[in-house]
């Protein structure tokens, strides 16, 4: 078992993350990326994922294609489309008639090949992807009710109605990743990390699970950590 910790200056943090991002991209390899406010500096710094392909970790329910709140939306503005080549991206099909059923396949498809390496957020209420509290450790990819504090993270993401559920991959798919980066940045998340990181391990805050991860480095920026 091996949980790193890096943290760096607010000033530098998104370019020495992107820079140890560029080893970890390839022809082959299969990413987990998050989306929002954390991760948007990182993705504007990357260049070339190096014919990886990527899942996108969840997305919101009952937002139009294309709404500003949605996860597809933000990884094709941050990263995607300033890409010389344009990767697979395979996406939870929150469109669906049946959401439940395309849940069960984007898992499905996550699974096939599992996880190389993933980038993930944490929430404010401590959650990873949209694994909410009271999620287990052998979640899987599934259709989830959205936290109070989630559906207002989409509305800080611009979107146009409030989303109360979502299709996320699940933390089971998470901790079977090959290499998982958890990054934190800015002193709103502070008190949350500090109990994510020495807090009991338990579904009161799933971002605990991450410290039994055999691979996971948190990057966090010192007005988060240290
Ligand atoms: C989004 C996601 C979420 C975010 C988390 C932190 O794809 O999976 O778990 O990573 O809510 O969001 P920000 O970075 O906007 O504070």
């Amino acid at each position: 078992m091996s949980f790193q910790v890096e943290s760096f200056d607010t000033a530098t943090w998104a370019d020495e993350v992107a820079r140890r991002f560029a080893s970890r991209v390839g022809p082959g390899r299969r990413l987990c990326l998050a989306t929002g406010g954390t991760v948007g500096p990182l993705y504007r710094r990357i260049t070339d994922l190096g014919a990886a392909g990527i899942f996108l970790l969840d997305e919101f329910g009952g937002l139009p294609l294309g709404d500003a709140g949605r996860c597809e939306t933000m990884i094709r503005r941050d990263l995607l489309d300033h890409l010389a080549d344009s990767p697979c991206l395979v996406v939870p099909d929150v469109d669906a008639p049946d959401p439940v059923s395309a849940a069960r396949r984007f898992g499905e498809m996550v699974c096939e090949g599992g996880i190389d390496f993933a980038v993930v957020g944490l929430g404010a209420n401590g959650h990873i992807g949209m694994n909410e509290p009271g999620s287990k450790p052998d979640t899987t990819t599934r259709v989830v009710d959205l936290a109070p504090s989630t559906t207002e993270n989409a509305a800080s993401y611009g979107a146009t109605t409030a989303p109360t559920w979502g299709i996320t991959i699940g933390m089971a798919e998470l901790m079977a990743a090959t290499e998982v980066w958890l990054v934190v940045t800015g002193r709103h998340k502070r008190e949350i990390l500090d109990r994510a990181l020495t807090g009991a391990i338990g579904p009161h805050i799933p971002a605990t699970y991450l410290r039994e991860h055999p691979n996971c480095t948190l990057f966090a920026d010192t007005a988060a950590f240290g």
